[in-house]
């Protein structure tokens, strides 16, 4: 994650920010396999290109796309300009531009070469060491852009056909795995112990894609160079923190993956666990990879395992958003699969003992809204308890990661009029009104810190080891399976989840807006007054 200090010098409405570190990574043969999947349609080729816009990559970097059945490279440089364009001209995509650059695109598309091969032949690797000699450079990045059954199959390989040996190659050798690493704590061991067989930690690359995400970068940008937070970000003054990542998509033909899968496991000690451990760390001494991941890392270790009273499981069955979870694709019809989950967490450290992290996720529900609300205690003294104000809405800052990108804070000031009147109000910022937007994908940032060998965002063997460790109770439950709950397809999720906060006195943020909070973005708090104000 490289970083540059003059981003303030670009707070300009309409000024796009500097490339951080602008420089081309080193020259690499990147590796993918899976090549003809949609993970490298969507959003690989999309952030090389980006990339390339950028000017990130060097004119030596070379692609390998490996993948079963025979293709011809030219076929498939086209089948993949191709889907950039319609991702571009798709205004529901991420990567939607009015304006794609012919010639970043071309520079992508001349360095494609199209490789076929059967994962489990050694003929695949034998064949991939022979082009990764006549490369120019010896640097070789494996991108597994595959179901996760592929991942020790191509560890092992890679291994074996001495394709991860750097005192060979004269170069760095590392490997990309993607998510889902591992489905508990021992498969999650059994991998790590595998791929490190081969390789040293630091050519391993997990990707947990959230941590590509600009938002979520700057969730360390906003507490750590803003003096205003840091002095209040704790128990004293923190009531509880809300993490939620709800989507309105159901399961997308993913059936298969998802039922063996349920949210639970495929967002809760990933996504949801960075997402936390970003909010709660320590201030780290640097930038550096081990810096920040040993803060990170001491978040992880912090949690109390999870036990079944602390989490809500959920189905969606039929409701105003469509049909029922047990009616989609490759779904049993008495599936007990989980699309929702939501979980109380509590770190059992210094800084956050007593104060609750709600953490919620689930597939068709009422809005997409990927967000972290921090909520203030109340004021110590209520100076105000005589007038016609008895309750103060809590302070609460609001970290908008996705589809709304940025901040807000709803506070109280004195309503206009002759009476002491308090009203709760908003001020938001929204990354488009001061920078502008890219069409970025996330994976830019990744792929090109991989390339610089900078581990930051990647997730290291003990956390992905003590992530799961902290949720096992749950997976494998000690009593009976953990009941799981239906809501309607598109509400706000199961009963059982507001019943989890309601017996600790809480709410859940509401998932929509009212009329009056709609333009500023966001959910705000049922305030006292319907007083506005934007920053
Ligand atoms: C993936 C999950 O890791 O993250 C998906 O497997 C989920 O089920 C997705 O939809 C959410 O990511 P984003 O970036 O769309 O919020």
């Amino acid at each position: 994650m490289p970083t540059t200090s003059d981003a303030t010098s670009n707070a300009k409405p309409g000024t796009p920010p500097a490339p951080a570190g602008k420089h081309p990574a080193p020259p690499c043969t990147l590796v993918i396999f899976g090549a003809g999947g949609d993970l490298t349609k969507r959003l690989l080729m999309p952030a090389l290109y980006n990339l390339a816009v950028d000017g990130l990559l060097d004119p030596k970097m070379s692609i390998i796309g490996v993948n079963h059945g025979e293709r011809d490279t030219n076929e498939f440089r086209e089948d993949l300009g191709n889907a950039l364009k319609q991702f571009a001209a798709d205004k529901a995509s991420t990567f939607h531009t009015s304006k794609l650059d012919e010639d970043a695109w071309n520079s992508i598309a001349q360095r494609l070469e199209y490789m076929a091969g059967d994962f489990e032949d050694d003929g695949t690797y034998q064949k991939l060491a022979g082009k990764l000699k006549q490369a120019s450079s010896g640097n070789a990045i494996f991108y597994l852009a595959v179901g996760s059954r592929f991942f020790e199959v191509i560890a092992d390989h890679l291994g074996s056909t001495g394709l991860l040996n750097e005192d060979e190659s004269k170069g760095f050798r590392r490997v990309v795995v993607e998510k889902p690493f591992g489905t508990d704590l021992a498969s999650a061991r059994e991998l790590n112990a595998h791929l490190l067989g081969y390789a040293q930690e630091n050519q391993i690359y997990r990707i947990d894609h959230f941590l590509g995400k600009d938002t979520v970068q700057s969730i360390l940008a906003v507490r750590f160079a803003n003096a205003l937070f840091e002095p209040v970000w704790r128990r004293e003054y923190i009531d509880s923190v809300q993490i939620t990542a709800s989507e309105v998509i159901g399961v997308e033909g993913r059936g298969a993956f998802y039922e063996q899968t349920g949210a639970f496991r495929d967002m809760l000690p990933n996504h949801l666990f960075q997402l936390m451990s970003m909010i709660a760390m320590e201030p780290p001494n640097s930038f550096d990879a081990e810096a920040v991941r040993d803060k990170k890392a001491d978040i992880i270790d912090a949690i109390k395992p999870l036990t079944p009273d602390d989490v809500v499981f959920g189905q969606y069955g039929q409701g105003p958003a469509g049909q029922a979870y047990r009616a989609e694709p490759n779904v049993a019809p008495d599936s007990n699969t989980e699309t929702y989950a939501a979980a109380r967490v509590h770190l059992d450290n210094w800084r956050w003992a007593g104060v609750p992290f709600y953490l919620r996720t689930g597939k068709r529900l009422t809005s997409r809204r990927t967000e972290i609300s921090v909520q203030l205690k109340q004021v110590p003294f209520r100076l105000f308890r005589d007038t016609p104000v008895d309750a103060l809405t809590p302070n609460v800052l609001t970290l908008r990661i996705d589809p709304s990108h940025g901040t807000s804070f709803d506070f109280n000031v004195k309503a206009p009029g002759p009476v002491m009147q308090i009203g709760a109000v908003k001020s938001s910022f929204d990354y488009a009104n001061f920078f502008a937007e890219r069409p970025n994908v996330g994976y830019e940032t990744l792929l090109y810190d991989c390339m610089l060998g900078d581990e930051t965002l990647f997730q290291r063997a003990d956390s992905i080891e003590t992530s799961w460790a902290a949720v096992d109770d749950v997976l494998h439950p000690k009593g009976s399976a953990m009941p799981v709950h239906t809501y309607a397809a598109g509400s706000a999720g199961p009963q059982a989840a507001d019943d989890l906060l309601a017996r600790d006195g809480r709410r859940w943020r509401p998932l929509t807006e009212t009329p009056a909070q709609a333009d500023d973005g966001n959910a705000g708090n049922a305030g006292n007054a319907e007083t506005k104000s934007k920053s």
